[in-house]
């Protein structure tokens, strides 16, 4: 297969984590016999320094071109550090999100047995811990009318769903649900906020559509309590915007470390594959964030794309790189490595026909 990638690494550890996830991609490329480009551009602080925007038109027009886009991440302390900045760094990623259409937000948390100690929950509570949250990317809070009044002491940000947006990843989520243990638990605040109850009805009515999904619906509140008292217990979650972003941070330190977990961005037309972790600006250059949300990022590419056995061969390097304890230093109690180190480690197994570690 041919597949013209843009590569979009951002700020922080953005750029460093891609790297290496270009390499598992080469690797998949000279075992499987497929052809990848890469055209690499700039977004986030790195395009201000340059172009005076997080999104400039080259960088859209390369996004818009590609078959499908690998994302680092965005934000630095200098604008962490300046919140009233009218230009920010997360405005390029929100903005490209929306020209892509890229309203389906894919985050799948699954615990990986090699690593279980690196969890700060019991053994016990998170073995077996395998969900995803369809998180909708497009809408929402994020993107509502934001407002601030002449003398900067009320602010307001509106927060709008149309039934449009919400039927279209409900779908996608019940069809997830339908191939999975037929669970999807809708995550809302129906009890105080007005879009939520029209997520509520919507997703209620759709449900009717997929008999052989058992839908549960969870306030925020006591979903966040539910997922670190029993996060086995979930399967799909179906949430918006601002609640799946939350969620997320919350599932990847359930599976042990916010290094681990990646993401896919997937619209009508385009998709975007993403570690869920924030640009860690600390670790910048340092050479020890950990590869493994990014490269795991590169295994739901494959997968959307229908190479299963390429995206398994990349999760099975990633495993080995567990086992044999090749991992940077978020990964607790194990030895310590460089990313690097670590992305050579993992594209140098991809390879490997090693049927004991074998997993979906
Ligand atoms: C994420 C990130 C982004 C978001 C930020 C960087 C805008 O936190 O992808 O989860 O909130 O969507
Ligand atoms: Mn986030």
């Amino acid at each position: 297969m041919q597949l013209k990638i843009a590569l979009l690494g951002g700020d922080g550890i953005g750029p460093e984590v891609l790297t290496e996830s270009v390499k598992c991609l080469q690797a998949v490329a000279e075992t499987f016999d497929h052809s990848f480009t890469y055209s690499k551009a700039l977004i986030g602080a790195a395009a201000m320094k340059k172009f005076r925007t997080p999104l400039p038109d080259q960088t859209l027009e390369i996004a818009l071109e590609a078959d499908a886009l690998l994302f680092g991440t965005i934000g630095t302390l200098q604008y962490d550090n300046n919140p009233s900045s009218p230009i920010r760094p997360e405005q390029g990623l929100l903005r490209l999100r929306k020209e892509l259409g890229l309203y389906a937000n894919i985050r799948p948390v699954k615990m990986f047995p090699e690593i279980i100690k690196n969890s700060p929950l019991d053994r016990a509570l998170v073995s077996g811990t395998d969900f995803e949250i369809y998180r909708e990317l497009t809408g929402g809070i994020y993107y509502g009318e934001k407002k601030l009044s002449d003398d900067g002491t009320v602010a307001t940000d509106i927060c709008t769903y149309s039934e449009k947006e919400i039927s279209r990843i409900a779908h996608k989520a019940f069809k997830a649900a339908k191939k999975r243990r037929k669970k999807l638990t809708l995550v809302d605040k129906a009890n105080v906020l007005e879009t939520s109850r029209l997520w509520r009805r919507v997703v209620k009515t759709l449900s009717e559509s997929y008999p052989e999904v058992t839908l549960e619906c969870l306030y925020i509140d006591n979903a966040a309590v539910q997922l670190l008292l029993n996060p086995t217990h979930f399967d799909i979650i179906l949430t918006d915007n601002m609640f799946g972003d939350m969620l997320s941070d919350q599932g990847s330190v359930i599976i042990g470390s916010q290094g681990l977990l990646p993401s896919a961005s997937i619209g009508e037309k385009h998709c975007m594959f993403e570690p869920v972790h924030g640009s860690y600006p600390k670790a910048e250059g340092k050479n020890k964030a950990n590869p493994v949300a990014s490269i795991l990022s590169t295994a739901l590419l494959l997968g959307h794309f229908g190479m299963k056995e390429e995206s398994r061969a990349v999760i099975a390097a990633v495993r080995k790189s567990f086992k044999k304890k090749i991992v940077t230093p978020d990964i607790l109690g194990s030895s310590k490595y460089g990313t690097d180190y670590v992305g050579d480690f993992i594209a140098d197994h991809i390879n490997d026909i090693d049927d004991d570690m074998n997993m979906n």
